[in-house]
């Protein structure tokens, strides 16, 4: 449930100060009933909201695959001017979010919607969405510090949750290994792999539960399937 001149707003009626005008001179009604009370909570999926006799459609849900590049903040908007994940998104009326985020020098899969049931769901750790991720590295990793990535590191905020790993490549100075997590904390896999000795160089997020970055380059968005929705929405 929400405030009646939010979803007003949200649907593109008017700004939220001239729908809430309209609702005080009685311009406005729900179900049939004209409201004029400004606190009235309406659920904008299912309450049949008329503004002047014209039934307002609530916002759809939009739903999209990022292939976030290198160099760009996973925010709305950056103080400093650099490129914003948002940016790519100016031409979707609807205004998407991102679902958690991936750091300024990371790239790879990131998620935006204006589902805040879906983002909510997603970044709660008790979903343990498997996030997999392939980091070069410095240093030829031995056998026994990939046991450590797997069992648990400890990170100035704790014990990391086991994690699956495999040495994708190994060449003379560095390594690629793939990590898959569950856990969502700030700049992790850098931080395990660092504290293991070996510092990340390059950061792609290759796959978020079933999705992966199949068929898109950085820059480049796709919007999710309805059997993708109806999957992800499963896992929570
Ligand atoms: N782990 C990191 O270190 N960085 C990211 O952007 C995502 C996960």
């Amino acid at each position: 449930m929400e405030r009646l001149q939010k979803v007003m707003a949200r649907a593109g009626v008017a700004s939220r100060r001239k729908s809430e005008e309209w609702i005080l001179s009685g311009k406005v009604r729900v179900n049939g009933k004209t409201v004029t009370q400004l606190g009235t909570r309406v659920d904008p999926e299912r309450d049949r909201i008329e503004v002047e006799g014209r039934l307002i459609r609530p916002e759809q849900k939009r739903y999209f695959l990022f292939y976030k590049p290198k160099g760009v903040i996973t925010s709305l908007s950056d103080p400093d001017g650099r490129p914003v994940v948002t940016d790519w998104f100016r031409e979707v009326e609807e205004r998407v979010y991102p679902v958690g985020r991936l750091d300024y020098d990371t790239e790879g899969l990131l998620l935006l919607t204006n589902d805040g049931e879906l983002t909510h769901g997603l970044a709660h750790p008790r979903h343990e969405v498997d996030k997999v991720y392939q980091a070069t590295v410095k240093g030829i990793p031995a056998k026994k510090s990939l046991r450590r990535l797997e069992t648990g590191v400890k990170l100035t905020d704790g014990w990391t949750a086991p994690a699956k790993v495999r040495m994708l490549r190994s060449g003379k100075e560095q390594a690629c290994l793939e990590l898959t997590i569950h856990e969502g904390r700030n700049r992790q896999v850098r931080r395990m792999c660092e504290a293991v000795g070996h510092p990340v160089v390059h950061l792609v997020r290759v796959q978020l539960a079933f999705l992966t970055l199949s068929g898109l380059q950085p820059g480049e968005y796709r919007e999710l399937s309805k059997e993708e929705i109806r999957r992800l929405k499963e896992l929570l």
